[in-house]
């Protein structure tokens, strides 16, 4: 075996996260010969459930990119025999001893080598991390030599002082080596790609910085609403769910000085030293929105079921991002995240400053377009540089053109791209960390947020969400916060 014998345990089995995220995931692997040659999986949560009936889920909800062909069939009929469920109560630690029995009776006991290791994956909420951590290490650790880790995603509170809370409770039954904290964008293959794109040439890094680039923008839209997720995401808003995670952690991989190594430990004290030097927010650097309904019957936020009446929870947010650091000093950093939006895209726009000593006499001035580095994470995943251009030809006139890299013209591979969370569960298994958020990262993320959110959340607050109609491009006060730091977003393609 390539790795030791496993026992899966995905906590919280029958929702969302876990159907549509992890038991795919965790096929795929499976499919794709990634897992030991000896492991389980167990479907642990509060529901009564079969083994079949729990087979029969994971096969319902396949989502994976391996949903086709003979070969699929012939490897689910391998899979899921190994697959078991496991009822019990999150808080109650007579469940979690009674699973660690059945692992022990119907895996472990029977397998020939000594050391056999468990990966608790928490897809629940975080209001049970604790108490399932709890059961984790009081009942049903792994044997012997064997390792314990936990996965965990998410929000991680909802601020500085529930951060706080989950940390210490968590922290005293686990160890920080055993804490996975995924944020799925870090798996997402152009978010990887951003640390290779820097560091492995030659031409980004000498002009990655405030003598070079006018501002950073890194957007993310979808095109829905939250239609049918309120209950979770009322609580939450945009600014939790997308920008102090997903949207953060991109920033994080595009601002931070080159680490000393690519070990996990280097890489994760560089963008904490970056967040460091990040300026607080407060809500003056904050444009909010919340979609509306629109005349051809798309719903507005507040129609949907779960949503208080009056809620002034925003779905869209942007910001502005101040680095006090010698790279980004006076550079700024715009973040965009909206729901009902017009499209669907996660890109990253560095926008370069104009060329000095122009000697085209500006002619036809959107011809001398700054240029701007394009890093679009999905969809259809591309990095290209916007340059100028001669048109070929007996003319002298110059266009916008682009040196592109599109993964779809550029890769076989990239047909095949596999989704964040492969990768991340393939990370834990393998042990490897530097695509996981570290304790005191996700403390310093809270820190820069906190105080902006808790202004805006205040009763007087003077930030209010500006309604923006479903599918459109947002509200406008996004394009006057944009403005005030003397910034353009950047519409064109
Ligand atoms: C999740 C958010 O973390 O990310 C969702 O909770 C959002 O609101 C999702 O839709 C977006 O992820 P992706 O991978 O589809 O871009």
């Amino acid at each position: 075996a390539r790795h030791a014998p496993l026992t899966l345990v995905v906590v919280g089995a029958s929702g969302d996260l876990a159907k549509k995220k992890t038991f795919p995931a965790i096929f795929s692997l499976f499919y794709h010969d990634l897992l030991p040659d000896d492991f389980v999986v167990y479907g642990f949560a509060r529901r009564e459930m079969s083994d079949e009936e729990f087979r029969e889920m994971i096969l319902g909800t396949l989502t994976c990119r391996v949903i086709d062909g003979a070969k699929c069939a012939e490897r689910m009929d391998a899979f899921l025999p190994r697959c078991f469920y496991h009822k019990g109560t999150y808080h109650d630690p007579a469940t979690f001893a009674s699973l660690d029995e059945a692992i022990v009776a119907n895996f472990e006991s029977r397998l020939t080598e000594s050391v056999a290791n468990r990966l608790f994956y928490l897809a629940v909420p975080p209001s049970v991390f604790a108490p399932s951590a709890e059961g984790v290490n009081d009942s049903a650790r792994a044997k012997g030599n064997g390792w314990t880790r936990v996965v965990v995603e998410k929000p991680f509170g909802r601020d500085s002082a529930s951060y706080a809370t989950l940390r210490s409770a968590l922290g005293a039954v686990l160890s920080e080596d055993e804490i996975y904290r995924i944020d799925h964008y870090c798996g997402k293959e152009l978010v990887q790609n951003l640390m290779t794109l820097r560091f492995a040439n030659a031409v980004f890094e000498p002009i990655w910085n405030r003598h070079h680039v006018e501002s950073v923008q890194i957007v993310f839209k979808e095109p829905f609403g939250v239609e049918g997720r309120a209950g979770y995401f009322d609580n939450i808003g945009i600014v939790r769910d997308i920008m102090q995670n997903h949207l953060l952690q991109v920033f994080a991989l595009l601002a931070m000085e080159p680490p000393v190594s690519l070990h996990a430990e280097d890489i994760r004290n560089e963008k904490v030293k970056l967040l460091r030097s990040v300026l607080p927010l407060a809500a003056d650097d904050f444009a909010l929105g919340q979609y509306a309904a629109t005349a051809d019957g798309k719903p507005g936020y507040t129609e949907d079921d779960g949503v208080p009446a009056g809620s002034r929870c925003p779905t869209f947010a942007s910001c502005v991002l101040k680095v006090n650091n010698a790279r980004w000093a006076g550079v700024p950093i715009l973040i965009k995240a909206g729901k009902a939006l017009d499209e669907r895209v996660a890109e990253v726009r560095v926008q370069f400053k104009p060329v000095a000593g122009d000697i085209f006499g500006g002619r036809p001035s959107r011809a001398l377009a700054n240029n701007e580095l394009v890093i679009r994470v999905q969809p259809d995943e591309a990095i290209y540089m916007r340059i100028v251009s001669k048109v070929p030809g007996l003319t002298s006139r110059m266009e916008e053109a682009r040196l592109n890299l599109f993964y779809r013209h550029a890769w076989e591979e990239s047909k095949d791209i596999p989704d964040a969370y492969e990768r991340l569960i393939l990370d834990v298994i393998q042990g490897e960390k530097s695509l996981f958020i570290r304790d005191d990262e996700v403390e310093i993320a809270w820190d820069l947020f906190t105080p902006a959110l808790t202004e805006m959340e205040a009763e007087d607050s003077s930030v209010v969400p500006e309604a923006y109609p479903y599918g459109s491009a947002g509200p406008a006060n996004s394009d006057m916060l944009a403005e005030k730091h003397g910034v353009r977003w950047s519409e064109r393609a």
